[in-house]
Formats: C-alpha cells, sequence, structure tokens
C-alpha cells in the first residue's frame, strides 16, 4: 500500500499549497490512502468545517490534529459529524469526536488511523498517551482488525517521540511525529517493522517562525512585549511529509521516505514511488 502524510498546514500558505499539490499527487503516484494534519490550518490556529472539508474534497481521506483542535470552537460540534476528522484520543473520556477510527483505504486495505499527543511540555492534563496507545492498538489490532496503522503523534518533545515510537515498534505500520514544524531527517523503520520520523515537518512558508511572521515573534523574544498579532507567513510554500510503502501481507513499513515539496527546502519525492 502507497501511503502518504503530510505535516501540519499553516494558515492560507499552507492549506493552497496542498490543495494545489496534492490531487496530483495521488494522481501520479496513485497513492492508497493520505493523511494530513489540519491544526494549524485556520490563520495558524485550529480549522473550520469549511477548511476541513476543502482538505478532504483536495483528496485527504482523514485530517488530525493536535494541541489547537479546539482553536476554532465550532470544531466541538463538526468533529461529531465527521468520521474521518480526528483530535487527539487522550482527551478525557466524553470528549467530542473520536481519536482513533478505521478506514478503507482505495486498495481495500482496512487502515486503522489514531492521533495521540504527547504530554512532555504540553497538555500534562491529558491522559497518559502511553496507555492511550495500548488500549487503541489494543482494540484495533495489527494484522487482526486492522491491515495498517497510522499513528501522528503530536508532541513537543523528540524523546518522547521516539520512545513512542519503540513502544508501539510492530504494532503500528508508521509512527510521524507532527506540531514542531520542522521535518527530520531521521525517516527509518524501526526493529519491530514500524516507520518512524520523528516530525514530518510542516506545509507553510519556511522563511518564518513555524510558518507564522518572524518579525513579530523575534520582536516578543527580544522585547518580551507582544506589539501585535501572529500572523501566517505568507511566503511562496513548501510541502512537507513522509511516504511510506506498507506490506500489503504484515501491515508493517517495507520503506520509507520523507516529501518535500516547493519553494524554500531542497525537493525531494520518496525513491520508490
Ligand atoms: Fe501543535
Amino acid at each position: 500500500m502507497k501511503f502518504l502524510f503530510l505535516g501540519d498546514m499553516v494558515g492560507s500558505t499552507g492549506r493552497d499549497a496542498v490543495f494545489d499539490r496534492l490531487p496530483g499527487l495521488i494522481r501520479d503516484y496513485k497513492l492508497d490512502f493520505v493523511v494530513v494534519n489540519g491544526e494549524n490550518a485556520a490563520h495558524g490556529f485550529g480549522i473550520t468545517e469549511e477548511i476541513f472539508l476543502d482538505t478532504i474534497d483536495a483528496g485527504a481521506d482523514v485530517v488530525t490534529t493536535g494541541n489547537h483542535v479546539w482553536a476554532q470552537r465550532e470544531a466541538l460540534s463538526f468533529c461529531e459529524r465527521h468520521d474521518n476528522f480526528l483530535r487527539p484520543a487522550n482527551y478525557p473520556k466524553g470528549t467530542p469526536g473520536k481519536g482513533a477510527y478505521l478506514y478503507e483505504a482505495r486498495n481495500g486495505a482496512r487502515i486503522l488511523v489514531s492521533n495521540i499527543m504527547g504530554c512532555v511540555f504540553m497538555n500534562p492534563e491529558l491522559d497518559d498517551p502511553f496507555a492511550c496507545a495500548e488500549e487503541v492498538l489494543g482494540s484495533c489490532p495489527l494484522g487482526e482488525q486492522a491491515d495498517a496503522v497510522i499513528i501522528d503523534f503530536h508532541a513537543e518533545a523528540t524523546s518522547e517521540k521516539q520512545c513512542f515510537g519503540h513502544f508501539v515498534d510492530g504494532r503500528a505500520s508508521l509512527v510521524v511525529g507532527t506540531h514542531t514544524h520542522m521535518p527530520t531527517a531521521d525517516c527509518q523503520i524501526l526493529d519491530g517493522g514500524t516507520g518512524y520520523m520523528s516530525d514530518s515537518g510542516m506545509c507553510g512558508d519556511y522563511n518564518s517562525s513555524l510558518g507564522m511572521e518572524k518579525e513579530e515573534l523575534i520582536n516578543r523574544f527580544v522585547t518580551k512585549i507582544p506589539r501585535g498579532r501572529m500572523e501566517v507567513a505568507k511566503g511562496p510554500a513548501t510541502i512537507c511529509g513522509v511516504g511510506v510503502e506498507i506490506s500489503d501481507r504484515t501491515g508493517l513499513a517495507e520503506k520509507i521516505a520523507p516529501l518535500r515539496l516547493g519553494a524554500r527546502l531542497e525537493e525531494t519525492v520518496p525513491y520508490f514511488w
């Protein structure tokens, strides 16, 4: 199975680039399933239902989120209407929406996708992500109910991301980190067969600070006094993510490589596409 994950779309810059490039990628490379992180899609904070639907129209099969999931309050209601919208699974029981769901890929495979959030340096009030992973994977194991398992681990600390990857190694097809917005150079297949990348990178303007206009952020570091709003950087965008070849037999990763297309970073497409 040919799988693509695209990292956090930041504002109109990121989403316009995804809407522009994704349909061609799906067509040209015959992708079976695509997941896009959309938690920064609305002006950098959260996602609206309209943007979510546009992302699905562009070819995403699932949209994942993270700590900004509720920044646009309408997400609290529209998350209940769409099975292909995921919020972090380790919110308390009773939270609207879902954090994991079983989908059917274009090749007919059953694919479990889960969005789980780390707790180091962020959101310590959420449930333990490791215990959450046990529950999610236990309810729909790879090789039994699921032919592939994808986890978007939205976290700040690379150590937590790495330990999470090793923790579920052999039980997931891919663990991909999001939230830190910079693509890491550590794409690999772990000992047990799980594809892993600490951070997919974002889809947005890399001439920025994490996709936001750098001037105001520099000002805040220097003066400690906000001068204005944080705005999405509007320069030419680069889309970043990771491609995985998932074994139809085992559901584990056979090949993994980054994808970067656009203005600022060195372009690369998975070598096996
Ligand atoms: Fe985030």
